[in-house]
């Protein structure tokens, strides 16, 4: 199997522990100090355990060079672990100052601060809009460029501040949603390429996949959902895949009481025919 998201290595231990020592589990991740802690958890595992830092775009090509062909499980759990948003590093939390980063593969170029410095205000709201959903774009955007012109907008505490004002919430609270969240999310998403890098893997899976192999792909948002949806209804329609999820199966309550973060998770099946 290939977990593209080992991440910290929770969801690969459960199955790789239902491995024998003549499976193979292949983890992928962009960031290094997820695959860190990914090896030490999967240590104890009986199958053979391969790590690689690798963006899962590239899932096939990483296969490839481990000259195996066809797998029997494709997992991804997109978006990011709790750690890194805590990471000062990472610069992805509005409710702690960091630097405007939000890069989650450190070899990216171009981040989070890049662009609010760089794009004109159309292209701003454009973006806000289209990958962060969120009605009141243009808004947002005049206010960073009048922002800007001021002064530099470098850290997570000044845009999310900007993004406020723009939004008119008093400051002071912590509101469940911020109002900087979708914003936040259209800049990580761009940083990220994230639904470039879904659509390739969406793109690579069914090529990958052994006769009734699944993939299994948990979003966290609309526009990730949209694309694995229509991609394996697609499929579907050609006789690649059976949907084994007519219906995105949601998290239970206790999994929301246990991890809050899960509540708007959509976990979405589909096996090789
Ligand atoms: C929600 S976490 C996965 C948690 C994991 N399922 C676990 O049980 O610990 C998502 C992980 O995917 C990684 N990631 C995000 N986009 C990626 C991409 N395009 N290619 C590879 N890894 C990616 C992140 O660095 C993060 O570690």
């Amino acid at each position: 199997m290939v977990d593209v998201t080992v991440g910290h290595g929770g969801h690969s231990f459960l199955f790789g522990s239902r491995l024998s020592a003549a499976g193979t589990l292949v983890g992928l991740d962009v960031d290094s100090k997820s695959l860190e802690r990914a090896r030490r958890r999967l240590a104890p595992l009986a199958c053979r355990v391969i790590l690689l830092k690798s963006n899962f775009s590239q899932v096939a090509e990483c296969l490839a060079a481990l000259g195996l062909r066809e797998v029997d499980f494709i997992l991804a759990d997109l978006g990011l672990c709790s750690g890194q948003i805590a990471d000062s590093e990472v610069g992805l939390s509005f409710r702690t100052d960091m630097p405007l980063d939000m890069r989650i593969d450190a070899s990216l170029e171009v981040t989070a601060a890049d662009i609010i410095r760089d794009y004109d205000e159309k292209s701003l709201a454009d973006l806000i809009f289209e990958y962060g959903q969120d009605r009141a774009s243009r808004r947002i955007a005049r206010f960073i460029v009048e922002r800007r012109e001021r002064e530099p907008i470098t850290t997570t505490g000044q845009l999310a501040a900007v993004v406020s004002r723009a939004l008119r919430t008093p400051g002071g609270k912590h509101p469940a949603r911020h109002p900087a969240t979708r914003t936040f999310q259209a800049l990580r998403i761009a940083v990220n390429h994230e639904l470039d890098n879904l659509r390739d893997l969406l793109a690579a899976a069914p090529g990958l996949l052994r006769k009734d192999g699944s993939i299994a792909i948990i979003s966290f948002h609309s526009l990730e959902d949209g694309l694995v949806k229509r991609d394996f209804k697609a499929r579907e329609h050609e006789g690649i895949y059976r949907l084994r999820t007519k219906k995105p199966i949601p998290p239970t309550r206790e999994e929301i009481v246990a991890n809050h973060r899960a509540r708007s998770a959509k976990l979405r099946i589909a096996q090789k025919t």
